[in-house]
């Protein structure tokens, strides 16, 4: 049996229960390709799954999801840049050595040396002018904050947007995203952030270690609250006539109020999970081509560093994102630009 190593999660709990493992190297099969995994990240999401933090509500729906005592599926990991390896019998459009990024997604499977994908969803080529490091961190802050910025918020030209936990990964790429959109970003970070992302795209700089941003008169078309320290109450007089308040983290019940609060008051909260479509991800591959979107990395840990990478994640402190260095990056791998 051929094996290949993989990062195991055989229960839910801290950094401590990730285990490397050799495990059975899957095998593609008709319509699937095998990626060789260059890089992957550990974002917020693997955190939240290994170690059952999720916001109030959401921990019996989380163990109904992933697996009751222990996931499901052990290795954990969503996103991928890679190269393709194998093609399973009927695989158009790749070749074995393209450079590729993947979204694995609730499947996961990410944290090792191999994963197999269906040729068909959520892979495409990678932009060369982005690193493979780049190029694993292009989607999971990119395409959730496309999902909020432009499927559900629709921001327009003009329009004022304020960030909360604009230093992370959903932040930097909702700031880098918006001055596509043209719209006007004030982000709100600790002191230490602030020339990170005026750097991205942010005109404006809150120190929420210094102000606090309910008592200001501003007022935004648009609040993503990336942190989940914000009641819809708290931040009402901060948002315009026909405002959006983005909460992408919330309370199950929190979700659910979202669907009444602001009514009366012309205003809309949005909250729930962000979708992961393949469209969405060719478009920030071709921002990326066009230099107008580059993901921001934190810190890169090799595959058996896996447990320090956790720890970065979970200390909420990251700027950008963390990822792994699986194996090594090929000097001149095909098709690498070519987005289709
Ligand atoms: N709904 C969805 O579909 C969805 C999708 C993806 C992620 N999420 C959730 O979204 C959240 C953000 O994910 P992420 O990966 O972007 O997080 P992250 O990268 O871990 O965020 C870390 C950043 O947050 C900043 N921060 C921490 N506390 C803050 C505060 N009180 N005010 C302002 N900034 C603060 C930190 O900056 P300082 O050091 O300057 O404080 C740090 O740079 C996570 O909870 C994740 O689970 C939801």
């Amino acid at each position: 049996m051929a094996t290949m190593r993989a990062a195991c999660v055989e229960r839910y709990g801290g950094p401590e229960v990730v285990q490397l493992r050799e495990v059975e190297k899957p095998r593609p099969k008709q319509g699937e390709l095998l990626i060789r995994v260059v890089n992957t990240t550990v974002n917020s999401a693997d955190w939240r799954i290994r170690s059952l933090e999720v916001p109030r509500g959401y921990g019996t729906l989380m163990r109904l999801a992933m697996g009751f005592s222990k996931p499901r599926q052990p290795v954990l990991g969503s996103e991928i840049s890679g190269v393709v390896e194998e093609l399973g019998e009927g695989v158009e459009g790749f070749r074995v050595g393209d450079a590729v990024i993947a979204v694995a997604g609730m499947g996961m499977g990410a944290h090792a040396e191999f994963k197999v994908m269906s040729a068909a969803e959520r892979v495409i080529a990678k932009p060369a002018s982005l690193s493979f490091q780049e190029a694993s961190a292009l989607c999971f802050g990119g395409l959730t904050a496309l999902h909020y910025l432009r499927a559900r918020a629709k921001v327009k030209a003009g329009e004022k947007l304020l960030v909360i936990g604009a230093s992370g990964a959903v932040g930097i790429a909702a700031i880098q995203l918006a001055r596509e959109f043209g719209a006007e970003v004030t982000a709100v970070c600790s002191g230490g952030n602030a020339e990170l992302v005026r750097s991205q795209g942010a005109r404006h700089v809150i120190d929420y270690t210094r102000e606090d941003l309910t008592a200001r008169s501003e007022q935004y078309d648009v609040i993503l609250d990336c942190v989940g320290s914000v009641e819809y109450g708290s931040v009402r007089p901060l948002l315009k006539q026909g405002g959006r308040l983005l909460r992408i983290v919330s309370s199950l019940a929190g979700q659910f109020t979202a669907l009444f609060q602001g009514r009366l008051s012309g205003h809309r909260v949005i909250s729930g999970v962000g979708t992961e479509r393949t469209e969405d991800m060719r478009y920030l591959a071709e921002l990326a081509a066009q230099g107008k979107y580059r993901p921001v990395i934190d810190s890169a840990f090799p595959l058996e560093g896996i447990r320090d990478a956790y720890t970065r994640v979970e200390s909420k402190r990251k700027r950008g994102s963390v990822v792994l260095d699986v194996s090594p990056a090929p000097v001149h791998p095909r098709a690498d630009g070519h987005i289709r």
